[in-house]
């Protein structure tokens, strides 16, 4: 029970940052094992927090934290992270295969209202201009489990679908998503939002192309992944902590939500790790926050401790 006392967050901060410095691996299977810990810890000992729900993508969120893709990359913790106060979990990035094995291996939709969103992406070994086929595949798979579905191509792999040479390629595939996700909505009678997650670099003034052509094509959400580029080392996550950093992300989605004119939510993600900066965020007009490294740094009580804040702050 040490790790939910106020006096061990500094200490624990410093010993994650100092962990991270020398062993990045350990201290992310570390941050992981605690997250799971505390999951079922809190699971059997408190309540939930109580929270203002939102409606996004035809879904009810019961509050808008939301962990983001990798932290729970093959779906063990899922919607237990609930416990920890979140509204929602994206897992993965699942490639086709292992989609397969991870609905292989649960069969059931869980029934809790934590929202599981499930990432999809390319095998390491397909060439871009076979993407088409291993998302399809992908998105067949999880469509069952999944509350919504992400489309990454935030990865670097990806990033070459989003090269202006890549145009075709790009529009072919989003079409083709957008089909499969009428046909299986006719088949299994459950319409599946499905949300696009885009890296935007947060120097550049101009907008991508492709979130005007995700609003035009009726995607669900975009994912805004405000990234200041690898590696997530311990010196970058504090150089997120700076006021001039948050206010940069900060005006990135507010230019975002002033293009898109509520036509396709945001959901932010980078630098986010306090009440205030997802204040922030959802003041600039995202709809739904995701978090990752403060899960690392801060510590599985990050979420519970944002929502205290909100609620002590008004
Ligand atoms: C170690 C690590 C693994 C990640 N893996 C994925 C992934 O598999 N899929 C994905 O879409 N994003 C992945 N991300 C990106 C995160 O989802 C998120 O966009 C990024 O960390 C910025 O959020 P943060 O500042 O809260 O950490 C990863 C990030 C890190 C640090």
């Amino acid at each position: 029970m040490l790790f939910f006392t106020p006096g061990f967050a500094p200490m624990s901060r410093y010993l994650m940052t100092a962990l991270m410095h020398h062993q990045p691996p350990l201290g992310r299977k570390l941050a992981f094992a605690r997250a799971r810990l505390s999951a079922r810890l809190l699971a059997g000992l408190s309540r939930p927090p109580a929270t203002t729900s939102v409606r996004v993508m035809g879904l009810t969120f019961p509050n808008p934290l939301g962990i983001a893709a990798g932290f729970d990359r093959r779906g063990e913790l899922g919607r237990q992270v609930g416990a920890l106060g979140f509204g929602a979990i994206e897992i993965g990035t699942l490639t086709p295969r292992d989609a397969a094995a991870y609905v292989a291996s649960r069969p059931v939709r869980g029934a809790t209202d934590t929202l599981l969103g499930i990432n999809i992406g390319m095998s390491p070994e397909t060439e871009p201009s076979q993407a088409q086929h291993d998302y399809l595949v992908g998105l067949r798979a999880v469509w069952g489990q999944a509350d919504y579905v992400a489309i990454n191509l935030s990865s670097p792999q990806a990033a070459e679908l989003l090269h202006p040479g890549r145009r075709e390629t790009l529009d072919a595939l989003l079409v083709a998503l957008k089909r499969e996700q009428r046909a299986l909505t006719a088949v299994s009678g459950r319409y599946v939002p499905l949300a696009v997650k885009i890296k935007l670099p947060l120097e550049s003034v101009a907008l991508p192309e492709t979130v005007t052509q995700l609003a035009a094509l009726r995607f669900d959400a975009l994912i805004a992944a405000l990234d200041v580029g690898p590696p997530a080392t311990p010196q970058r996550y504090a150089e997120w902590q700076t006021p001039q950093r948050q206010r940069q992300a900060c005006d990135r989605i507010e230019r975002l939500a002033a293009m898109l004119t509520g036509r396709l939510p945001i959901i932010a993600v980078g630098g986010i790790g306090s009440a205030q900066h997802v204040a922030g965020r959802l003041r600039a007009g995202a709809a739904l926050v995701q978090l990752h490294n403060a899960l690392v740094y801060e510590g599985p009580r990050v979420a519970l401790a944002i929502h205290k804040a909100s609620l002590q702050a008004g």
